[in-house]
């Protein structure tokens, strides 16, 4: 196989949704699709107590948060597919969200019951801004949900994206028959041998065979929702699912593995492959094209084996080829060096890897080389890829060494570890105490743990608590009188200023007493 056919098998995508939306259930049907795992159980470390053996971050530990699933890949029908982790809830951070901009596109898994929830319109907004494209999972068929049109009406106005359903539930529940794929026009049947799953439509779009199910109300009510469908709803556009801003909808119930192969390899014909990314001089460095190895760093996990202290730094490569010693330089410092240990992470195992094409995702061995967004080269061109966005905070904490002599050692760690993408930093206006901002609440006991277990320095952490950070176009209207308890000013690590709200409105008060301040949220 040439590089170029190597490159364009690879798909590579983030599950997203809400918690118990059914992600972990699904990636683990994905695996067992593509042969890479055996068993299910194996991804949901924290149920079957699998890692409970194994020694990772102590944190991890007591929480019960698997990190070695954060990227998995496998093979299915000539495609090498690798999926990318973004963990749920309690663990959500950061890297959560710059996790999406290692992908080329997302899938987004929703619980039939519960419709849109918090966290998958969070995780989708981000996607939306990149303009990648989406494809949505509505799981749990095999129990009563909402009505499948409420639902595509709601992921309609709430994310606001056009749908496009590629099938439909005949029932759901008890009486959940199967789903009228309109994209395969065939109907494929609930819990029914493989030898008899599938039936025929005929030239009209009904079953083209006699069977039971036509004499159901399920029946004819599915048919009386694709007629509309087909007459009221969207049109089918490969080029606005490209352009994210149509999404295919599939129903299915992962439990049961219904619908997810037929899933699968409808997604794997439309997924993108492996997209261009930009450079900070505006240049595309597409796959295809360019065949020198490149890619950037996006996140990077410490401590996944505190025996070894190693930091493992996660590398999206975008172009070429990476082969285990050859050489590579880091744009920011232009130092070059042999690269000898790297890893890839499937399913439970790291392996060794010895080579990985553009698409593919790799874990650099790292001593404290690298920060988020570093770009590395392999060819002679040096170039640094577009910054990666900086994520408006929503938690905040006042933050401060426990004994004052360390106060070194303290700043040491708060400034690595911000560098390193874990943190936010940000301080007040005269009494410069130590701010930090994060998404989620993980970031921070994070944050406390690695100071001390890799500083030495025991943090006292005050709760500012939630807050509405917003940036100042014009800052030098901003006059300090303006700060207030509901409306505190600080400075990001940059040194620009930042208005903290404590809620949305105290921020419109503040909007509409000073009109002539104009406030931005970054991503
Ligand atoms: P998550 O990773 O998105 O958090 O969700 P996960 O897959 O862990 O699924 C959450 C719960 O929903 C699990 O039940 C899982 O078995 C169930 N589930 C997933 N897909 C389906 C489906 O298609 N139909 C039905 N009926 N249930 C589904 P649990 O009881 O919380 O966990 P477990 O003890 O069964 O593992």
């Amino acid at each position: 196989m040439t590089l170029e056919q190597d490159i364009l098998a690879r798909r590579t995508f983030a599950i997203i949704s809400h918690p118990d939306a059914g992600k972990t259930t699904i990636t683990e049907k994905l695996l067992l699709f593509g042969g890479a795992i055996r068993d299910a159980g194996t991804v949901k470390g924290k149920k079957s107590g699998k890692f409970a053996t194994s020694d990772w971050m102590e944190i991890e530990k007591q929480r019960g948060i698997s990190v070695t699933s954060s990227v998995m890949q496998f093979d299915y029908n000539g495609h090498r597919v690798n999926i990318l982790d973004t963990p749920g809830h309690q663990d959500f951070s950061e890297d959560t969200y710059r996790t999406l901009m290692a992908v080329d596109s997302a899938v987004m898994v929703v619980d039939a019951a519960k419709g849109i929830e918090a966290q998958t319109l969070k995780l989708f907004k981000v996607c939306k801004m990149r303009g990648i494209p989406i494809f949505t999972f509505i799981n749990k068929l095999d129990r009563q949900g909402k009505e499948p049109l409420e639902l595509i009406e709601e992921l309609e106005e709430v994310l606001g994206i056009n749908a496009y359903p590629m099938n439909w539930p005949i029932g759901m529940g008890k009486e959940f028959l199967g789903i009228y794929d309109r994209y395969n026009k065939r109907v494929e049947q609930f819990r029914t041998e493989e030898a008899e799953r599938f039936l025929p439509l005929d030239e009209e779009g009904g079953l083209a065979v006699d069977h039971p199910m036509k004499v159901t109300s399920y029946y004819s009510q599915a048919m009386d929702d694709i007629l509309l469908l087909n007459e009221a709803g969207n049109e089918y556009s490969e080029e606005k699912i490209r352009r994210g801003e149509l999404t295919p909808v599939f129903f299915g119930s992962a439990l049961t593995n219904f619908g997810v192969q037929t899933f699968l390899e409808t997604y794997l014909q439309f997924a993108p492959t492996p997209q261009p990314r930009i450079t900070e001089d505006e240049q595309f460095i597409d796959p295809v094209e360019y065949n020198e190895f490149s890619g950037f760093i996006f996140k990077i996990q410490a401590n996944m084996n505190p025996a070894h202290r190693d930091r493992i730094a996660f590398v999206r490569i975008v172009s070429g080829k990476f082969e285990r010693g050859m050489n590579m330089t880091l744009a920011r410092t232009g130092k070059s060096f042999k690269v000898t240990q790297s890893t890839q992470f499937l399913a439970d195992d790291r392996e060794i890897v010895d080579e990985a094409v553009a698409g593919d995702i790799i874990g650099l061995y790292d001593t404290g080389t690298y920060q988020i967004g570093d770009t590395v080269v392999g060819g002679k061109k040096a170039f640094q890829f577009e910054k990666l966005p900086q994520f408006t905070p929503e938690l905040f904490m006042r933050v401060s060494a426990k004994n004052v002599m360390k106060a070194k050692q303290f700043h040491k760690g708060i400034l690595q570890l911000v560098q390193e993408g874990a943190i936010q930093y940000y301080k007040t206006l005269h009494t410069e105490e130590v701010l930090l901002g994060a998404v989620g609440q993980l970031q921070f006991e994070v944050f406390e743990h690695r100071m001390k277990n890799e500083y030495n320095v025991e943090v006292k952490m005050e709760p500012v608590g939630n807050k509405i950070a917003r940036w100042i176009e014009n800052e030098d209207d901003v006059k300090e009188s303006m700060s207030s308890a509901r409306s505190m000013l600080v400075k990001d690590r940059f040194d620009n200023l930042v208005f903290l709200f404590e809620n949305e409105f105290a921020m419109r008060w503040f909007s509409e007493k000073n009109e002539n301040i104009k406030l931005y949220s970054l991503l």
